[in-house]
């Protein structure tokens, strides 16, 4: 068997939580491969909305079990208060829910760290989401993080104590940055120890042993590719590898064991903290784009910055991530739109650039737009594709074939129920 991936093609939040909620009654195991509690994932059915943020999000269909693998970092506070949210539906989270032991722990330090490194950034900060992020990342190839497996040693609290004396040196550098660490340090500890609680595994062993006995998995990115930390829009980007390669490494399967590679992506774009963004609108169709999607974090509630759907930022992704198939999300948002714009290519200097060039956050990058005919109308009560109106198939047909990659699934509300199958899904 193979591992499906799905991953954001854009700057996060295009919808993979809903579409994996869609898609887990076709796999045996979800497992997330990398970030941590930057992530808010919305899931939405029966009337109720759920924001997960390190828990994978097959965790609420019944038979499935969900990994976190060892390439995500966990915040055991904010991963507890995930627990708790969950209590209520009746979830065996012992056997449904195993945790790797090679995941890193992010430390109230961590965070510190990241609002002080954010802080002194100034205007020029990242917009980090603050959970931590970074930091926990750079303990990770600086080879001094904490991991799962270290909180059932006996020495635990001593490479804690360790770890944040580090972290408090540094801090001390952050001269104007004003901390008290004692209101963190007792919660972390006790949230350390209801994590042993759980289900903790080798998870690169669990994970290839369920392949070869015929089980399906699914690997649930977290951000989107053009925060990935080596082909996004550096240095505004998160601090993992989103992509499709980052399920390798962050779940230990090889590259042979990829199958396919689904791309989300929203009917139009948005972006949440600072760095480029080249087709961003400030004035009301961007407006009228925030209102419609409802575009505030899921995480941190901050407004979204809106614009049109970007060609060439989303073909550079399909070819990062060797996306096999695309979900369009969100469509229903353009509804009010007579007509809809499409970036094609970008005027840089006067010449014609097709691709997301390297310096993108200092050039003055002019998207160029072809406009297209909008549905102008409510689509969050379509029941099939074959009844979408010919305007949005229009749509979906012309990026079809500027981007050569089918989209396979529709999504015309936030709801599991709301998604339409264009073609036969993985
Ligand atoms: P993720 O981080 O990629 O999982 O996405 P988020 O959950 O952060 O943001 C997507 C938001 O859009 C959530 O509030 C979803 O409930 C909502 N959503 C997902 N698909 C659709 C859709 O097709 N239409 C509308 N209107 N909302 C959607
Ligand atoms: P999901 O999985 C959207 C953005 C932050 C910031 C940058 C770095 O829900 O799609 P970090 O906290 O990682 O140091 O922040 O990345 N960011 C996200 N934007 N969706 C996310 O996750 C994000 N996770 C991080 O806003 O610009
Ligand atoms: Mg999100």
């Amino acid at each position: 068997m193979k591992v499906d991936v799905l991953l954001g093609l854009q700057w996060g939040d295009e919808g993979k939580g809903k579409i994996v909620d869609v898609l887990t009654p076709k796999y045996d195991i979800i497992a997330r491969f990398q970030g941590g509690p930057n992530a808010g994932h919305t899931l939405e059915f029966e009337g109720i909305k759920h924001v997960l943020h390190t828990i994978p999000s097959g965790i609420f269909r019944n038979d499935v079990l969900n990994v976190v693998g060892n390439g995500v970092v966990i915040d055991p506070v904010i991963f507890n208060q995930e627990l708790d949210k969950l209590r209520p539906f009746n979830i065996n989270l012992k056997e449904r829910l195993l945790i790797s032991k090679k995941a890193h722990l992010i430390l109230p330090t961590h965070r510190l760290l990241d609002a002080a490194s954010e802080a002194a950034k100034g205007k020029n900060k990242i917009g980090s989401t603050l959970k931590g992020i970074g930091p926990t990342y750079m303990d990770k190839t600086g080879r001094n993080g904490l991991r799962v497996g270290d909180i059932f040693s006996p020495n635990f609290e001593k490479k804690y104590r360790i770890l944040v004396e580090k972290h408090e040196n540094i801090l001390k550098h952050y001269s104007n940055y004003k901390y008290d660490l004692s209101e963190f340090e007792k919660p972390w500890l006790e949230a350390v120890a209801k994590l042993k609680e759980l289900t903790v595994i080798d998870s690169e062993q669990y994970l290839n042993d369920a392949l070869k006995n015929g089980k399906k998995i699914l690997a649930e990115g977290a951000q989107g590719t053009l925060l990935d930390i080596d082909f996004g829009t550096y240095p505004f980007v998160t601090s993992s590898n989103t992509v499709t390669a980052g399920t390798c490494t962050g779940l230990g399967v090889a590259p042979t064991k990829i199958g396919s590679v689904i791309g989300i992506f929203k009917a139009y774009c948005t972006r949440v903290g600072s760095g480029p963004f080249p087709t961003e609108l400030h004035d009301e169709d961007g407006e009228l784009i925030r209102k419609e999607g409802r575009e505030f974090g899921a995480t941190t509630g901050r407004p979204r910055r809106c614009g049109w759907i970007d060609l060439p930022a989303l073909k550079y992704a399909i070819m990062i991530n060797g996306v096999t198939e695309l979900s369009m999300m969100k469509a229903d948002v353009l509804g009010p739109f007579e007509k809809i714009k499409v970036c094609t290519h970008y005027m840089i200097d006067g010449e014609k650039v097709e691709y997301l060039p390297y310096d993108v956050t200092d050039l003055e990058i002019i998207p160029v737009y072809e406009e297209l005919e909008g549905w102008n109308c409510d689509l969050t009560a379509l029941n099939s594709y074959d009844d979408s109106p010919r305007q949005l198939k229009d749509y979906v047909t012309y990026l079809e074939q500027n981007l050569g990659v089918p989209i396979s699934v529709v999504s015309v509300g936030p709801d599991r129920k709301q998604t339409l199958s264009n073609k036969v899904l993985v």
